[in-house]
């Protein structure tokens, strides 16, 4: 719980204005300016959120000067090493490790809810076959909405419970068939003999005319990158979903706005971009030319997978992912193709740059998750569906969170307006 035993003055044109200071149980403390405008006349002006806090959270926890990044107040690179995914959204969505029944109790009604009705295979035939899965998966979670009556009425916590469910659920199905949609094969029904993320990877790698075995050490480090990518406090998709929602609408559509927005090249698509600029770099002498172009106020080209809004120092899922990739890069014997020598050369003249090192710009988590996922087989289109396949479980447990809130309001910033003052209509013949 916040506490709430200081507070700030503000002195304006004859004005003061008393406002809260609220510590957190870690952070920086906040200022409350909700009686600001009612008491001052003034708004606030912060584009981009920069400085505000849009909500209070007990989720999750980032210290972005440390690197430090804590779910429920455990740290991300025990989680990774320690625990695995469903575990690590169990304490999202509940606040608490399970105990080991109530574990095995959560794991199986996730897995008996993997299947999507049957009609809605449908939809996808209605995409274009090069359609991006991420158009695809805005679409058909977004139709969710339409099939699963039974869990949209926000008010009732039992129906939240089963959309959460269904949603983590269905969503490693719905990515996997919106991939083999792209390519052309058949869709291949879940398993539930088979972990979450083996079950993930069957679904996208099986054919009718041959099975897929899969790997542990591959499922292990698709797990680890499901769980490194579970949630992260109000990022720009979470918000997104938060907002949505905050109006009471049906949670399906709100996660279909949380993808939309994940889509985005300076959120979960950066990953995508990020092979594909390695890719574009393609040998080592090309390096300096990409980090002059990162450098130049007037391109637009920035270095993908690296920086944050948030980290001021190493992104601590890039460290826990870059370990990852080289597992799994010596599990398939790919010991230094050409992107990846690319990677770790840019990764060393951007961290040695004086450009990157006084913007504190860091590889990020997508820099590295792109290598292991193209090693794993999955072309770049894929990556981002994978981040939300992952993300899912942070929507859903920071949209559980607000509307459980009875302090609850919906979201409505204000502007700074810019454009003209009042003026009277002109009849068109008089223009
Ligand atoms: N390459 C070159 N310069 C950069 C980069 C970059 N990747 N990122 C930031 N800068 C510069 C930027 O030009 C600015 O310089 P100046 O102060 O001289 O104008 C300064 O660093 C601060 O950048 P900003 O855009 O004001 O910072 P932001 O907090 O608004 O943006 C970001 C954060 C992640 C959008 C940005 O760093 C970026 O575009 N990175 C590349 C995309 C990327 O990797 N995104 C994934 C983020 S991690 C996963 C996720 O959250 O989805």
């Amino acid at each position: 719980m916040a506490q709430t035993t200081k507070t700030a003055t503000l002195t304006f044109e004859n004005k003061q204005v008393e406002l809260p200071i609220h510590s957190p149980t870690a952070g920086p403390d906040v200022l409350d300016i909700r009686k600001l405008y009612a008491q001052g006349g003034v708004f606030t002006y912060d584009p981009g959120y920069t400085s505000t806090a849009s909500c209070d959270s007990a989720i999750t926890f980032i210290d972005g000067d440390e690197g430090i990044l804590l779910h429920r107040g455990y740290p991300i690179d025990q989680l990774a090493e320690k625990s695995h995914f469903l575990e690590v959204c169990y304490l999202l969505l509940y606040g608490e490790l399970p105990t080991a029944d109530v574990l095995e109790d959560f794991e199986s009604r996730v897995t008996k809810h993997t299947m999507i009705h049957e009609q809605m295979h449908m939809f996808f035939r209605g995409f274009r076959r090069d359609a991006h899965p991420m158009a695809t998966m805005v679409g058909v979670v977004g139709a969710m909405s339409a099939f699963y009556h039974d869990s949209t009425d926000v008010s009732d916590p039992w129906q939240r419970e089963v959309a959460s469910i269904r949603l983590l659920a269905k969503m490693p199905t719905i990515a996997a068939m919106a991939y083999k949609y792209s390519v052309g094969q058949p869709s291949v029904y879940p398993r539930n003999d088979l972990d979450y993320a083996s079950n993930f990877l069957r679904m996208c790698f099986a054919v009718p005319a041959e099975d897929y075995e899969v790997d542990p050490i591959l499922s292990r480090a698709m797990d680890r990158i499901l769980t490194l990518h579970a949630d992260h406090e109000q990022n720009a998709s979470t918000s997104t979903v938060r907002l949505a929602s905050s109006s009471g609408a049906n949670p399906f559509a709100c996660i279909a706005a949380g993808i939309a927005c994940l889509w985005g090249p300076a959120h979960g698509g950066a990953n995508q971009a990020a092979l594909e600029m390695l890719r574009e770099i393609g040998t080592v002498d090309q390096i300096p030319e990409f980090i002059r172009r990162a450098k130049d106020k007037d391109d637009p080209f920035r270095l993908m997978g690296f920086g944050h809004r948030v980290y001021k120092n190493f992104d601590p899922r890039a460290k826990v992912m870059k370990q990852s990739a080289d597992e799994v890069l010596d599990l398939l014997g790919i010991e230094n193709n050409e992107t990846l020598k690319v990677a770790k050369e840019l990764e060393k003249i951007a961290l040695e740059d004086p450009y990157f090192v006084e913007k504190k710009l860091y590889p990020n988590v997508d820099f590295y998750s792109g290598i292991i996922l193209d090693a794993m087989g999955f072309p770049t289109s894929m990556f981002t569906p994978i981040f939300a396949v992952a993300r899912t479980v942070g929507w859903v447990s920071q949209w559980k969170e607000m509307i459980a809130d009875p302090a609850m309001k919906i979201g409505r910033p204000r502007q700074l307006y810019t454009g003209p003052t009042y003026r009277d209509y002109v009849d068109v013949e008089n223009r």
